[in-house]
């Protein structure tokens, strides 16, 4: 018999969340390419990934070049031992080379990194300037010398909105030792609603929700109360922090065809756009 049999137990939500939402390979890939850009001569090789989740992106770092090492920081206990496990197995003896640290971002103040990025909108979470801009302090404080500060955020009009989008995540496979193809997880539904938006104080609550194929349904699995930022807030707060520098970067997007190129590249104006998604790179 060469297929492994899928286990019967639903799969853990962590899983579906890497699956459905994170492009980890891509998000390390951009990481390199924007050091670069800002960096000519020196490749970067220490990444701390903060609000790390999964620490798909840190382990994505590590697998890409066998000098990169990476630090995953995240407060949620649980989260960090699953992220362990996963990593063990994902990294194998290169496992040594990402350090997990469950702890808040704030009191994780060394070793100093070429590259921070907090992915996924995670610096939302703070719903004060004074809160967001001592985050950006810290982050700045733990880069080396012309060290990056990767952030992301949304909007446009379609993130004040309520209401969900769904799609369907196609089944994910891997290669088992007789070289065949095997189910790791089943299909899916993701769901991502956006449940309450207040323009006085830009608060939105969002939820992540799954239906399995085996007929199971993960009602909230993931429930986010953030602040949504918008980029000249994020921009001016970075560079009050300290930062020498703090651009946008975003794809370009054909208004005709709908559709967007998905490359990345710092832009100084952006058309108006429903939804976008932009990152925002803070130079120490
Ligand atoms: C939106 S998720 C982002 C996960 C991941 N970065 C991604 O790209 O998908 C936010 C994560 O931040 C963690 N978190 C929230 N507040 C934190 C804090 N103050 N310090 C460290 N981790 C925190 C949560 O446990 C959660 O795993």
């Amino acid at each position: 018999m060469t297929g492994r049999k899928q286990s019967t137990r639903a799969p853990h939500k962590l899983a579906l969340y890497r699956r459905a939402v994170q492009h980890p390979e891509a998000e390390a890939s951009f990481l390199y390419r924007t050091y670069r850009h800002y960096n000519r001569n020196t490749p970067p090789l220490l990444l701390r990934e903060d609000f790390a989740g999964t620490a798909a992106v840190a382990s994505a770092w590590v697998g890409m070049d066998d000098e990169h090492q990476a630090m995953a920081v995240d407060s949620h206990g649980p989260t960090t031992r699953w992220a362990q496990r996963e990593i063990n197995k994902q990294l194998g003896d290169r496992a040594n080379d990402l350090h997990i640290v469950q702890a808040d971002v704030l009191d994780v103040t060394g070793p100093r990194v070429d590259l921070s990025c907090a992915l996924n909108f995670s610096t939302f979470i703070y719903h004060d300037r004074a809160g967001l801009k001592q985050y950006f302090k810290s982050a700045r404080r733990g880069l080396r010398p012309d060290g990056l500060l990767v952030i992301d955020a949304y909007g446009g009009p379609g993130a004040m909105q309520t209401g969900i989008q769904s799609r369907t995540v196609s089944p994910e496979t891997e290669l088992d030792p007789g070289h065949e193809p095997c189910p790791r997880l089943p299909g899916f539904l993701y769901e991502w609603e956006q449940r309450h938006f207040d323009p006085i104080t830009h608060h939105t609550e969002c939820r992540i929700h799954f239906d399995l194929d085996s007929g199971k349904r993960i009602d909230s699995a993931f429930i986010y109360r953030w602040r949504l930022w918008t980029l000249p807030e994020l921009v001016e707060l970075m560079l009050e922090a300290g930062f020498k520098t703090a651009q946008a970067w975003c794809d370009t997007y054909d208004p005709k065809a709908e559709t967007s190129d998905g490359v990345y590249r710092p832009i100084k104006k952006m058309p108006a756009r429903a939804d976008w998604i932009a990152y925002i790179i803070g130079v120490k």
